[in-house]
């Protein structure tokens, strides 16, 4: 048996040094700067990146009902869009960079922002394997929160999704050893400070929102050291909140429970892991009618980014599709947005106007392909409903 030492002496090398900088993560963790006040900043500068593929597409909808809603705070400066260009995968390919320079700098003037989606190249791209714009920005903002909201008020479905967004199997995504031609490895990472804040924020969100139930799920029977972790601090945590009932699941099984009518409509607020969230949050996504429906809130204590859950869908780009991309996952992206800039009841009135449009009245078919609306007259749809002065009227009429 031949053992290439030589090979095992790099890998430790480079282990070595990620332990190093994580490390170096935890303290900065631990020593949290304060949340910044988004809702008095003035002016408040939100950044709207329009991403590639369908990006362009449906940001730009977002744009234009958030500059209809804001219309007011934009004319008197209290409000200001500041539009970042170039942030496409030729750029970034061009630079070997997940985020040019120039971009992120112009990102970080920024607290706010809107992103359309951007294309992650995957093996066998024409592109270089950069790291994924989206993953690179959550852990340049410390955007520890993805908050994802899943409602079918049909199916009596109103979940809450507290994804993990800087930590587990993404943080080193990119930092994999190949040991040799034979061994790879990847890592997850889960620090205390890490499954603090994000198990916190859920509680926390559950209590302000009289939400009885906080469900953790992990895989904790099999990947033992980080999802123990991550089910140890959501126990500790619990406690602290006497009134609201935490259970947990692994996420196998829970995958399931989402397909069942009898549990799953028990379950409100879900905290867990990031690559767990990215898959459970998919798939919840689809019971309330597909990804392209689902926008996020990417929350840090300085920025806050927010987008649809979905990626670039170059598929569509390349059959000629892009203009029929339903925009509303950026529009919902946009009411989170409304929400946490301190404008909640003209969110929760977007909301309103998305769920009739997309859910209760569907006036207008939305496919994704010709023959179905374009994304301009889904969104025309969509600021007609809005106007409507007797807009909650409309939406409690289609509850009952
Ligand atoms: C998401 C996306 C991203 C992720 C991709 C594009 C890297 O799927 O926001 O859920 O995996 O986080
Ligand atoms: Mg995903």
């Amino acid at each position: 048996m031949k053992i290439d030492i030589t090979a095992i002496k790099a890998a430790e090398k480079h282990l070595g040094e990620l332990l190093t900088t994580q490390l170096e993560r935890v303290e900065r963790l631990k020593d949290a700067e304060d949340w910044l006040d988004f809702q008095n900043l003035r002016p408040l500068r939100i950044g709207i990146i329009g991403g590639d593929g369908i990006g362009p597409y449906i940001s730009l909808e977002a744009q234009r009902v958030l500059e209809h809603i804001l219309a007011d705070e934009l004319e008197s400066g209290k409000i200001i869009f500041q539009f970042i260009e170039g942030l496409t995968i030729e750029n970034r390919a061009a630079v070997g960079k997940a985020i040019p320079d120039d971009i992120l700098r112009e990102i970080k003037k920024c607290p706010i922002l809107l992103k359309g989606p951007t294309t992650t190249p995957r093996k066998g791209d024409p592109w270089p394997n950069i790291e994924s714009a989206n993953v690179a920005m959550r852990k340049e903002l410390d955007l520890f929160a993805n908050v994802r909201p899943v409602r079918v008020p049909e199916l009596d479905i109103d979940w809450t999704f507290f994804r993990e967004n800087t930590e587990g199997a993404y943080v080193l995504g990119s930092e994999g050893i190949k040991v040799t031609d034979d061994l790879t490895i990847d890592f997850k990472v889960i620090t205390r400070p890490g499954a603090e804040r994000i198990i916190r924020l859920a509680f926390e969100y559950a209590a302000e929102n009289n939400i009885s139930r906080v469900t953790a799920v992990t895989k904790a029977n099999v990947i033992k050291t980080t999802d123990g972790l991550f089910l140890d601090t959501f126990e500790r945590i619990a406690k602290e909140y006497p009134n609201i009932e935490a259970d947990d699941w692994y996420i196998d099984i829970m995958t399931a429970k989402l397909l069942d009518p009898n549990r799953r409509t028990q379950f409100k607020v879900f905290v867990l892991p990031n690559l767990y969230g990215d898959i459970l949050t998919d798939e919840a996504a689809q019971l309330q009618g597909g990804v392209g429906t689902a926008g996020s809130a990417n929350i840090g204590r300085r920025y806050a980014m927010f987008e649809a859950i979905h990626g670039s869908a170059p598929r569509m780009v390349k059959e000629g599709r892009a203009k029929y991309a339903d925009p509303f996952s950026m529009i919902r992206a946009g009411a989170m947005l409304l929400n946490r800039i301190g404008y909640g009841d003209r969110g929760r009135n977007l909301e309103m106007a998305l769920d009739i449009c997309g859910q209760l009245e569907k006036r207008i078919a939305i496919t994704g392909r010709p023959g179905g609306a374009t994304a301009r007259e889904i969104t025309d749809y969509l600021l007609e409903t809005l106007a409507d002065p007797n807009l909650e009227g409309n939406w409690r009429q289609h509850q009952s």
